[in-house]
């Protein structure tokens, strides 16, 4: 398609992409103190671009309301990569929505620490379909039954969600990856920041937490422009259609499914993860 390219065959948005900043992130170099962010897309990924940098600086909310999140935690594959992360001061958050396999070989060879948000499927891609009315850049998504079997099928930008899981899981990155679910973020957010604060070696007040907590807090966010991409032409993205901070809850995915779609969810994802040594955090049906 004309808003798509084909990338080690994965389909990625051509307004975000572009073969030097593809080339770039291969090449980048990791340093020991990075830490990287990696989502499948509709997974919490802007949740966590507001959470990162506060765990890392003890709470201080000067870049989160001042820098917008796409230059405050960038993606490592983007256009505008290159450009920002040289403005960034260490320790730097960086973001990307890649497979493992895609990784430039300094994530290896470096001590940089990786955190995995992952979302129940069936939220992501009601999630997505919702993302897919609302950005201009991306395609339109059918009818929800078609874009289901397109997300089954992995005929979506970075591919199927499974094979972006087992990536990441069998990445054996050891103690340097950190696996984290929307939903226990969902369920009680300041024993999830406790959790990634400890991963990151910081130290932060309960005080702290609950000054985070507050400011990551879905209402919070959708009001900050620095995080709701209010900044963002109407051309890009059209709220009239649907919010980027539409929701923010776990379960949605109920009001939406039928039993025969959740019968058709749950089977190919099943298959799809048959044999895999881990096991998934929330139940299928
Ligand atoms: P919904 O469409 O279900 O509301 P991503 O950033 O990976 O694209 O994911 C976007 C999803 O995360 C959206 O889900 C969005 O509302 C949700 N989200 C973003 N910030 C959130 C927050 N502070 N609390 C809960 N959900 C949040």
């Amino acid at each position: 398609s004309e808003m798509y390219m084909l990338y080690g065959g994965i389909l990625l948005p051509r307004e975000t992409h572009s073969s030097e900043s593809l080339e770039f992130a291969q090449g980048f170099s990791f340093k020991d103190d990075d830490v990287l962010l990696v989502t499948y897309p509709k997974s919490g990924t802007v949740w966590m671009q507001e959470i990162l940098p506060l765990v890392l600086n003890g709470g201080d909310l000067t870049s989160i309301l001042t820098i917008p999140n796409w230059d405050r935690v960038p993606w490592l594959q983007g256009k505008r990569f290159a450009v920002i992360v040289d403005q960034l001061t260490s320790p730097r958050a960086l973001v990307t929505h890649f497979p493992y396999n895609f990784m430039p070989p300094s994530l290896h060879t470096s001590k940089a620490k990786v955190i995995y948000v992952m979302r129940n499927p069936k939220d992501v891609m009601v999630s997505s379909y919702y993302f897919h009315q609302m950005a201009a850049f991306v395609e339109d998504p059918g009818t929800f039954d078609e874009f289901m079997d397109k997300f089954l099928e992995g005929r979506v930008l970075f591919g199927k969600w499974t094979d972006h899981l087992k990536s990441w899981k069998q990445s054996k990155l050891g103690d340097r990856i950190m696996y984290i679910t929307y939903e226990e973020m969902f369920k009680d957010l300041p024993e999830g920041l406790r959790n990634i604060s400890d991963f990151l070696g910081r130290n932060l007040s309960e005080e702290t937490i609950q000054k985070i907590t507050e400011h990551c807090s879905f209402n919070s966010m959708k009001a900050n422009n620095m995080s709701n991409f209010s900044l963002l032409p109407k051309t890009l993205m059209d709220f009239d259609k649907s919010p980027f901070l539409r929701k923010g809850v776990a379960g949605d995915w109920k009001k939406h499914f039928s039993s025969e779609q959740l019968a058709r969810f749950t089977s190919v994802i099943r298959k799809e993860l048959e044999g895999e040594s881990f096991s998934l955090p929330w139940s299928l049906d």
